[in-house]
């Protein structure tokens, strides 16, 4: 099997080759207190060897699951925000065609996503949309209790049941949720929907390679065994502690970049099936490290789209910045770009060359500019975007993850911060419970 690579050699300038080596230490102790679990967020390490964990027979579970689905469904919601929605919307994307949703193949189901804003003409097109269409339902929330996601299950549900009747809708609705706890759990049962489990252990941003991501990932006709082999294949490399490991290396290098002044990673990517990786990525590394008043800022981009909006900031803005470029090796398709007699657009001299070589060199020539512009520029190589390596991808940024925000000094896998608005919103809201919250925040008003 090939393997993502990492290349932190044009960092160099910015921090030294010493700098980075002097964190190795650290990044090696890290590694060891996440296997030796006696560290910060200890009882959030489920992630940890969750892919060699994942047995065949969870798999085929999900993937009969997914089946009946696809049968019966010409669109399936998938609701869930966070860590409950981000992974499986980034290995979609990552693996779909990009004019899949105009396309209607009768033997895919479209997925579609609910309940990852409160967008009241979003629930409004998407009820519309899913009118006289048969739909199903995968509704995610390891809590239960999350209010965007209560929101659009509460509505589709009842949409669902107006179509087609209660007991039919029933067979049509997957929740995947807490094993005993939550609102979720209790109506799933009273209301006799098949279920899968979130494991206490495995955090919300940590849970893509659960069913939480799975099954989605299964009803868009994609390969969870191969996702899994992948991530099982870099939980084996990556959880031997080594100087050579890569996910110790990006750690060190990002801690080492963010200890010179450089307080925002930009990942990078050059193929827009990579957006919502980018997405993900910023959730996982965002939610684990922004904390104690502390953290690398995590921002992403689209390039070459990007180039044309941030460019000239990332090249000549504040210089606070490092990249971290999301490189594909190979693509899915050939196009050449073809030979013009008229030549008006001037193009000729690349006729013959195909687009990938075109946009190589866009990706080459914006790292060199970049360099030279002070924005140290750590290097991921994608084999291919196919399943194998989107799992060895997501593992390799999980462990990196815990190992980084360890050398950072916080606890990676809480997220106290989120609470906060909740707070407000559920006073503003007059939720039962919240009466004194209700009445200071109305007279802030
Ligand atoms: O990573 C996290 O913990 C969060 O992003 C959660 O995934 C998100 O808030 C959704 O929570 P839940 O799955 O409980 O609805």
């Amino acid at each position: 099997m090939d393997f993502i690579k990492v290349n932190n050699q044009h960092v160099l300038g910015a921090v030294t080759a010493a700098d980075v080596n002097a964190l190795m230490p650290k990044a090696n102790a890290a590694l060891e207190t996440l296997k030796k679990a006696d560290g910060a967020g200890n009882d959030f390490l489920g992630w940890l060897d969750l892919p060699t964990r994942t047995d065949k027979a969870l798999l085929d579970e999900i993937h009969a699951a997914a089946q009946s689905l696809r049968k019966s469904c010409e669109v399936v919601v998938t609701i869930g925000i966070g860590g409950s929605y981000l992974g499986a919307k980034a290995v979609i994307e990552a693996l779909s065609d990009s004019f899949a949703p105009y396309r209607h193949r009768a033997d895919n189901p479209e997925v579609l996503f609910a309940g990852q804003n409160i967008g009241e003409d979003y629930l409004y097109e998407l009820q519309d949309y899913l009118k006289g269409k048969q739909f199903g339902i995968i509704v995610i929330s390891k809590s239960g209790t999350t209010t965007e996601p209560a929101i659009a299950f509460r509505l589709l549900k009842d949409q669902l049941e107006k179509a087609i009747g209660k007991g039919e809708a029933a067979k049509r609705i997957i929740a995947v949720t807490d094993a005993k706890r939550g609102a979720l759990r209790q109506l799933a049962t009273e209301e006799g929907y098949k279920t899968f489990v979130i494991e206490d252990s495995v955090g919300g941003r940590f849970s893509v390679l659960t069913p939480v991501g799975l099954l989605p990932i299964a009803v868009a006709g994609y390969d969870i065994y191969t996702l899994i082999e992948g991530a099982q294949a870099m939980q084996k490399a990556l959880t031997v502690t080594s100087d050579d490991n890569i996910a110790e290396i990006y750690a060190a290098t990002r801690n080492a970049l963010y200890n010179a002044g450089k307080k925002t990673e930009i990942l990078v990517n050059y193929n827009p099936k990579l957006h919502y990786f980018g997405e993900w990525w910023k959730q996982l590394y965002g939610e684990s490290e922004g904390k104690d008043h502390k953290g690398i800022f995590p921002a992403a981009v689209d390039n070459s789209t990007d180039l044309h909006s941030m460019g000239q900031w990332i090249q000549e803005g504040e210089r606070t910045i490092f990249e971290t470029v999301l490189s594909v090796e190979k693509q899915q398709h050939k196009v050449v770009i073809p030979s013009d007699a008229a030549n008006l657009d001037g193009l000729n001299y690349i006729a013959g060359k195909r687009v990938d070589e075109v946009n190589k060199m866009a990706e080459l020539g914006t790292r060199i500019a970049h360099v030279d512009g002070q924005v140290p520029n750590i290097h991921i190589t994608i084999p291919e975007l196919r399943e194998q390596y989107l799992g060895q991808l997501i593992y390799f940024f999980e462990i990196a993850c815990g190992i980084s925000g360890y050398i950072l000094g916080v606890n990676p896998f809480n997220q106290p911060g989120v609470e906060a608005y909740k707070k407000n919103m559920f006073a503003l809201l007059a939720k039962p419970g919240y009466e004194a919250e209700t009445e200071a925040i109305r007279k802030r008003l």
